[in-house]
C-alpha cells in the first residue's frame, strides 16, 4: 500500500501531478471469482460497485483497530453498501440525490417477505386485464414518456401501474418493492436502446412484453430475498438528498464506504428518466439534475472556481479550458463539489473513523481527469490523515477503453477514455 501523510511541518507534501503512480495493484481488492448475491441484481444501476468491496473495507477497518457498528455511504446509489452492512448486522446511514437510487437501496436493504410479496404479485397480475390503461400522471409526464413507447406498451405499463396502485396502496410497506419491480421493467418495455446509458431511441428494438416481464421480475426478487438470511434488518437510514447540503447524521459514522460519481459521464437524472416520470418523482426529469455532482449541465464561473479549486483541480481545468470552455466549467463545478463532499465525510465521521473512496480516472478531450489525485489533495485539505492507496484492476470493464461522445463504446481511440483500474483511497479522521 502507498501511504501518504501530511509532513511534519504541517505543509501539504509536494503535490505532484501524478503522485499515485506508485500505488500497487492489490489482488485482494480486484474482482473475485465468486458471483454476487442475486439481491444486487434486482435493478440495473450504472457504475454500481461490487459487493466484495464492502467486505474488504470492513476488513481494513478491523485491521486498523477501528470498531465498526455504523456504516455510511454518501453516494449510496443502488444500495450495495447498505445491503452488505445490513447482512453483517451493522447500522447504516446514507444518502443519494437520485430518488430512483434510494428506492432501490431501500428495497435491497429491507428484509424481504417473499410469501406476502408473491401473493400480492399474483393479485396484481390477475387484475392486470381489468385495470385502466389511462395513466395517473400529469400531461407533462405523459408527453415526455409516450414517445419512448409503442402505444400498446405504454397502455400496458399504465395498466400495470394502476393494478399495483389498486392492490398495494402507497402506505403499504410492500409498495416500495413493487415500485422497484415496475422501475426495473420500464426500460426493457420501451424503445430505449439496449444497454445505452444515454437517452437513445431504437425504433427497431422489440420491447419486452409488460406483464411477462413483471412476473419474471417479481420471481427474481422473491428468489433473491429467499436466498438471504431471515432475520430482522438493523436500522438503515437512507435519505433523498444532496451530500453537500443534507443535515449531518444524528450519530457519527465509524466507516464511510463510497464511490463518487464520475464527471460528465453518467447523467443520472437522464438515465433514470423513465422510472422517475412513471413513479411520479418529477413531471420533468430535468428538474432532478439540480445538485447532481458530475452533470455537464451545471457550470461554475471560472473566476470563482480559481479561488477555491485545489491545485490538481486547477491543472485539469486549465488543460481543458484551451480545448472546450464549457467542459472546463463543468469540470470546475465537479471538482468544487467533490472537495466539499470530502469535507462532509470528515464531518460525518467520528474521530478515529475511516473513509474508503473507490475512485476512477477518466480522459476527456484528450485530457487526463485525475480524480484520484484530486481526491487525495481534497482529503488532506479536509483534515484526513494516513491516506493509504491501492489500485484495483477492473476486469468487467468493456474490452475497449474508448467511448463516443454519446456514451457508446468505440473500437477506435476517441477523446473519452476509461481506465481498466480504479484507486481505493483509505483515510482516517483523527
Ligand atoms: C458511482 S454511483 C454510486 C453507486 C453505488 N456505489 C452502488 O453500488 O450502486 C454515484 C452516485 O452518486 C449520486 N450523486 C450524484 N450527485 C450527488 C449528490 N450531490 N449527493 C448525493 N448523491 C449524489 C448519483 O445519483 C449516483 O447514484
Amino acid at each position: 500500500m502507498l501511504l501518504i501523510q501530511e509532513d511534519a511541518r504541517g505543509d501539504k507534501p509536494g503535490l505532484k501531478y501524478n503522485r499515485l503512480r506508485d500505488a500497487p495493484v492489490s489482488a485482494a481488492w480486484s474482482e473475485p471469482e465468486a458471483r454476487e448475491d442475486k439481491i444486487h441484481q434486482i435493478h440495473l444501476y450504472p457504475a454500481r460497485f461490487p459487493a466484495f468491496i464492502v467486505e474488504r473495507a470492513l476488513e481494513y477497518a478491523a485491521a486498523r483497530g477501528v470498531e465498526v457498528t455504523r456504516v455510511g455511504d454518501v453516494f449510496c446509489g443502488s444500495g450495495t453498501v447498505t445491503q452488505v452492512a445490513g447482512a453483517r448486522n451493522l447500522e447504516f446511514w446514507g444518502c443519494d440525490i437520485n430518488p430512483v437510487a434510494t428506492l432501490i437501496a431501500r428495497v435491497k436493504s429491507a428484509r424481504g417477505e417473499p410469501e406476502r410479496f408473491n401473493e400480492l404479485a399474483a393479485d396484481i397480475s390477475a387484475n392486470f386485464d381489468r385495470a385502466s390503461s389511462v395513466p395517473d400522471l400529469s400531461p407533462d409526464a405523459v408527453s415526455r414518456l409516450a414517445p419512448w413507447y409503442r402505444p400498446d406498451q405504454f397502455g400496458d405499463l399504465a395498466k400495470l401501474r394502476n393494478a399495483i396502485g389498486a392492490k398495494v396502496p402507497a402506505s403499504d410497506p410492500s409498495r416500495a418493492a413493487f415500485d422497484c419491480a415496475f422501475s426495473a421493467i420500464v426500460k426493457p418495455a420501451s424503445q430505449w436502446r439496449k444497454r445505452s446509458v444515454k437517452p437513445a431511441m431504437d425504433a427497431r428494438k422489440a420491447p419486452t412484453a409488460v406483464l411477462q416481464a413483471f412476473v419474471r421480475q417479481c420471481d427474481f426478487m422473491s428468489d433473491a430475498w429467499a436466498a438471504m438470511p431471515n432475520r430482522p434488518a438493523p436500522s438503515a437510514e437512507i435519505l433523498d438528498g444532496d451530500v453537500n447540503t443534507i443535515e449531518r447524521p444524528n450519530f457519527p459514522i465509524d466507516l464511510i464506504i463510497t464511490s463518487p460519481p464520475y464527471a460528465t459521464s453518467y447523467e443520472y437524472a437522464d438515465v433514470h428518466q423513465l422510472s422517475a416520470l412513471w413513479l411520479g418523482y418529477a413531471d420533468d426529469h430535468r428538474r432532478l439534475r439540480a445538485g447532481v455532482i458530475g452533470t455537464s449541465t451545471r457550470r461554475t464561473d471560472l473566476g470563482r472556481a480559481l479561488r477555491h479549486l485545489n491545485s490538481i483541480g486547477m491543472q485539469v481545468v486549465f488543460s481543458l479550458f484551451e480545448k472546450d470552455r464549457a467542459l472546463a466549467e463543468a469540470m470546475a463545478t465537479y471538482f468544487l463539489d467533490m472537495q466539499k463532499a470530502v469535507g462532509r465525510c470528515h464531518e460525518f465521521l467520528r474521530p478515529g473513523g475511516i473513509c474508503v473512496f473507490v475512485v476512477g480516472n477518466t480522459q476527456l478531450n484528450g485530457v487526463r481527469i485525475d480524480n484520484a489525485n484530486h481526491m487525495v489533495e481534497s482529503l488532506l485539505a479536509a483534515g484526513f490523515t494516513d491516506i493509504r492507496v491501492v489500485k484495483r484492476s477492473v476486469t468487467n470493464k468493456p474490452n475497449t477503453p474508448y467511448r463516443h461522445p454519446n456514451g457508446r463504446l468505440s473500437s477506435q481511440p476517441t477523446g473519452m477514455h476509461i481506465y481498466a483500474e480504479e484507486f481505493v483511497l483509505m483515510a482516517e479522521r483523527r
